[in-house]
């Protein structure tokens, strides 16, 4: 087994530019579900609990978009990386303030899915030699030439490559400077370099076709979930009212301890729901001096930055409104535009809808206005 004593630090490359992919922008912060590629990586390294640190190293163009994707994450400061991949690994190496037996785990943030079983063969291997990198056998027939290429004897590698940090540094120092793998860089330079099983979760995007794949890959691990929110309030004195974050003149205001706007606690309701994290007033406590008057969208706000902490994706929304008056229908666009924002969501993912209730009830006899919510939101499989 591992010499657990030893720290193990995952170094991610990030400096590239992702040219092949053609998307706007390096492919690393390109949003899957949501979250940035880089963050994908990040978390899944983190979640193996298997690394006891993290160093990204990252174009220095890229420092806004790095911060921004790597945000509320415990990392070493970022590492500025080279013209290529292989001088990006040396200033990383360089930059490690650690031990020289020190385990690091060199991986490609284009690699976004890292499963915890590779890194424990990695880890594993380095017992018995040096380096160990994650590799998969070649299906396809293969031809160089037009001449038929035994495939048997070929493997696909892969990252995260383990190595000890004196080792490997030394490694690069020798190497000149076009090498597009450690493992190779290793080899070269005498250190013994053994393979363990890869993993196809460890897929590199390279082109368009394998970001769409890592969409498909990670939504095929989510879960649908469904949340429901209802809530009233009352009519009192006053000239306006809120109804989806959207302020409508009326010779009635509604009463209510913040902005009184009944479809935006029904809608946090549900999506809160979705995610099984309490209600609105688990969040804002009525009795909270803080939310008297507060404007009812930094509760949705809030819930929708919950959703995104456990990586989820809203995927729709449809709020119900419950009155004889205000009318709905005039301000109908101007809601699901609203809503729109506050969710950064397409318009076509928002439904807003009005009913009375034929004169009958609270809400029919004008005393006040109910609304109802439900959000359909994907969650990872393992929330
Ligand atoms: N990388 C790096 N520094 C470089 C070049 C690449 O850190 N100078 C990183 C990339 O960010 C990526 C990994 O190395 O995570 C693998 O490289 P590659 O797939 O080639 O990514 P890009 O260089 O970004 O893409 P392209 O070659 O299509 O421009
Ligand atoms: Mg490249």
């Amino acid at each position: 087994m591992n010499d657990r004593r030893s720290e193990v630090i995952a170094l991610i490359m990030a400096a590239g530019r992702g040219e092949r992919a053609g998307l706007n922008g390096p492919k690393q912060y390109h949003p899957l579900c949501g979250k940035p590629v880089l963050a994908h990586a990040v978390d899944a390294l983190a979640m193996t609990g298997l690394v006891d640190r993290m160093a990204v190293v990252i174009h220095v163009d890229d420092q806004a978009a790095y911060a921004q994707a790597i945000a509320g994450r415990v990392l070493a400061p970022a590492i500025i990386g080279g013209a290529t991949r292989q001088q990006s690994v040396m200033n990383g190496l360089c930059a490690l303030d650690a031990a020289e037996d020190s385990i690091v785990l060199i991986h490609d943030a284009a690699r976004p899915f890292v499963p915890r079983a590779v890194i424990e063969r990695l880890i594993g291997a380095l017992d018995e030699a040096d380096g160990a990198i994650p590799t998969l056998p070649v299906f396809d027939s293969l031809t160089e030439n037009g001449r038929t290429v035994d495939r048997e004897r070929l493997r696909r590698v892969q990252t995260p490559q383990a190595f000890r940090l004196g080792a490997i540094l030394r490694a690069h120092h020798l190497a000149a400077g076009g090498a597009t793998d450690d493992g190779s860089v290793a080899r070269t330079a005498g250190l013994t370099v053994v393979e363990v099983e890869g993993d196809e979760a460890l897929r590199k995007l390279t082109k368009l076709a394998d970001v769409e794949w890592a969409d498909r890959h990670l939504g095929s691990q989510m879960i649908s979930r469904t949340g429901m929110g209802f809530d009233v309030h009352r009519f009192g004195d006053g000239d306006h009212l809120w109804l989806g974050g959207v302020k409508i003149s009326h010779d009635r205001g509604l009463i209510g301890h913040s902005d009184a706007d009944v479809a935006l606690h029904a809608l946090t309701d549900a999506l809160l729901g979705a995610i099984g994290d309490g209600d609105i007033g688990t969040h804002f406590p009525p009795t909270d001096p803080q939310w008297r008057g507060a404007s009812s969208d930094r509760f949705v706000e809030h819930a929708c930055k919950l959703v995104k902490a456990r990586g989820g994706v809203i995927d729709h929304v449809d709020v119900t409104l419950i009155c004889e008056e205000p009318k709905i229908g005039p301000h109908r666009d101007a809601i699901r535009v609203r809503l729109a924002a506050l969710l950064q969501l397409g318009a076509s993912r928002i439904s807003v809808k009005a009913t009375t209730t034929e004169r009958l009830g609270f809400t029919g006899r004008r005393e006040g206005v109910a609304a109802q919510a439900v959000a359909t939101l994907r969650l990872p499989e393992n929330m």
